[in-house]
């Protein structure tokens, strides 16, 4: 018997590549279709919910799912710290729903913020320049920020990098104490490097997307992850089997 899945946003580019997947997938089928229109109780009746909106949005459709008895795979950007530290209680403890938020699907993504955390440790002038499609609307991206703050959390015991004269905004936004540099182009899909500067020697550790098909594996790896799901899972590297590599 197939899972039955609503998604939320599935008329947006992320929602129909869901879409286009789970209708390929042996075990999953697309109940529901919602967009910005919709009622949000046309998900009651699906297993899961998969929510790729609109960051002001996502708040209320992940709550809205939870209340619904549902478990719920978020994309949608914007997932903070505090956002996520607020959702919790509402989840924890309960056995018919679970979460997990992915900011960004793609694997290799995944594997340079945690080849990042690695390398934090040995270096202590670290910055991240990322780049965009001109038409996000966030900045800094939801991926760098989650990259400053892991890298930070691998440090703790060091303290914050170094990033002289981060009065001048030419140097960037501080995040977790390590200098975020954002590009919004034409031509871009999406890229992060994160650059390490030590004793005569950078570390360069990029990321490029070349098409919405590097979404895919992390997908359905989340799908497929989520109906045995508990409590908040934060980020596709917690569903990745990573071994030693931490
Ligand atoms: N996790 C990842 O790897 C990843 C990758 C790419 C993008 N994203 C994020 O995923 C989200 C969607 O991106 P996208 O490129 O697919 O955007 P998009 O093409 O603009 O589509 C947005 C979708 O959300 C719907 N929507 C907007 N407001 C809504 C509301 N209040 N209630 C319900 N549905 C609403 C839209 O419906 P209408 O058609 O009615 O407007 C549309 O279906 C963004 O936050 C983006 O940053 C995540």
């Amino acid at each position: 018997m197939s899972t039955r899945v609503a998604v939320i946003g599935a008329t947006g580019r992320m929602g129909r590549l869901i879409t286009r997947l789970i209708g390929e997938s042996d075990d999953f089928e697309v109940v529901a279709s919602l967009d910005s229109r919709s009622d949000l109780s046309q998900m009651r009746g699906a297993d899961l919910a998969v929510d790729v909106s609109h960051p002001a949005a996502s708040g209320d459709i992940v709550e809205f799912a939870i209340q619904a008895g549902l478990r719920v795979l978020v994309g949608t950007s914007g997932w903070s710290q505090e956002r996520i530290a607020r959702l919790r209680p509402l989840v924890e403890g309960r056995e018919d729903s679970a979460v997990i938020i992915v900011p960004n699907f793609s694997v290799g993504s995944a594997l340079g913020t945690a080849l990042s955390e690695i390398a934090a440790r040995y270096f202590d002038s670290i910055e991240i320049i990322e780049a965009h499609h001109a038409h996000k609307v966030d900045s800094p991206s939801g991926t760098a920020v989650r990259t400053a703050e892991r890298i930070s959390a691998a440090r703790a015991e060091l303290g914050p990098v170094d990033a002289p004269h981060n009065d001048q905004r030419a140097r960037g936004q501080l995040v977790a104490s390590i200098p975020v540099h954002s590009l919004r182009l034409g031509g871009v899909l999406a890229s992060q490097q994160v650059t390490f500067g030590g004793t005569g020697e950078t570390l360069s550790i990029r990321h490029d997307t070349l098409s919405d098909d590097s979404y895919e594996r992390g997908i359905l790896l989340a799908l497929r992850a989520l109906p045995t799901a508990t409590g908040v899972t934060v980020g596709l590297d917690a569903l990745l089997d990573l071994g030693g590599a931490r």
